[in-house]
């Protein structure tokens, strides 16, 4: 069987993954943290916590709660840098055989194309995925992916800083998907992530106080499924590029539903906090569907309930 999928085809360089698992930004670390719970060079991919230009301490506490069938988030794109991660990270990352893609974030346009620039040719950076869609901080982040001018003038220059796959994630709480979806594919992107967290909140009602220290947090979990599975539908259907299902995956069946609704790849985030090894477990249920129904090419289900 094969399970391999080319997820920036038009970048000269391409981002071929063995199969269509990632790990989605900011549940996964850097990869080394899990490294000793299972095999993560099986993964078709990782992607690590989301990285500016300077370290962030994010936000203040309490940072997440949980909700049914899910959880909100407000961490506030806490990281350690860019010149840390190339400098600490990226030689650790050049040794493995999975590839890791950098999730950057910025503050304005031009500090997206700064950290993209400084990516460009380092060891063990296979590629860049672009978070437009960070709810949980004042400046940048989703501000520039709810709206088709702005999402397209930050893929532009981060196209233009550097030569490595840019995936560039979207938000689910922008009005017209669809219309982002097609401004960033024209601006130059390789691919889409889709989704980030939807906005949301909770409060304490003994302290008649929010829950989260930042007031609204993002929610994400197998709550979000059929939103986030609307959603990569819906922009599946708007653009040519590769498009990467994300949000509340926990199951092969899961996975294999974004797939069919045109994904060629998929990430796993909140579900590895209550299991980290269920990328392994979902790509070993995709295995075992295409090996029960005869299927050779996981490419031949890409998009296979849009017809
Ligand atoms: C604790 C936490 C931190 C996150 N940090 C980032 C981040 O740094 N960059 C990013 O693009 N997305 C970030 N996300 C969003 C996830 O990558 C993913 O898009 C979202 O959680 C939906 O997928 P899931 O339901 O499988 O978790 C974060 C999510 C969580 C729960």
């Amino acid at each position: 069987m094969n399970l391999s999928v080319q997820i920036a085809p038009v970048n000269p360089r391409g981002l071929m993954l063995k199969n269509p698992v990632m790990t989605a930004s900011g549940t996964f670390g850097y990869g080394t943290e899990d490294s000793h719970l299972f095999d993560i060079q099986k993964l078709g991919a990782i992607v690590c916590k989301g990285t500016t230009l300077e370290p962030r301490d994010g936000n203040p506490q309490p940072r997440i709660a949980e909700t049914p069938s899910g959880m909100l988030n407000s961490i506030g794109l806490e990281n350690i840098g860019i010149a840390a991660l190339i400098k600490d990270k990226a030689p650790v990352w050049a040794g493995w055989q999975v590839p890791v893609i950098v999730n950057i974030a910025g503050e304005t346009v031009e500090e997206y194309a700064r950290v993209a620039d400084q990516l460009d040719g380092v060891d063990g950076i296979s590629g860049i995925e672009v978070n437009i869609s960070c709810p949980n901080i004042k400046a940048g982040g989703a501000e520039f992916g709810v709206s088709p001018g702005t999402a397209a003038r930050v893929t532009e220059a981060v196209r233009k800083a550097t030569s490595l796959p840019v995936l560039v994630k979207l938000t689910p709480n922008a009005p017209d998907i669809a219309e982002v979806a097609r401004a960033v594919a024209g601006a130059g992107a390789d691919a889409l992530t889709l989704i980030n967290t939807l906005m949301g909140m909770a409060i304490d009602i003994h302290k008649r106080r929010p829950v989260l220290g930042n007031v609204t947090g993002g929610l994400s979990g197998p709550a979000i499924k059929p939103v986030a599975l609307y959603i990569v539908y819906e922009a599946a259907g708007a653009v040519d590029i590769p498009v990467i299902g994300c949000g509340g995956i926990t199951t092969a069946t899961d996975t294999l539903e974004f797939i069919m609704a045109g994904a060629s790849a998929v990430q796993v985030g909140t579900a590895g906090f209550s299991n980290p090894r269920v990328p392994l477990d979902v790509l070993e249920g995709i295995e075992r569907y295409m090996q029960k129904e005869g299927i050779e090419n996981l490419t031949d289900l890409i998009g296979t309930a849009r017809n």
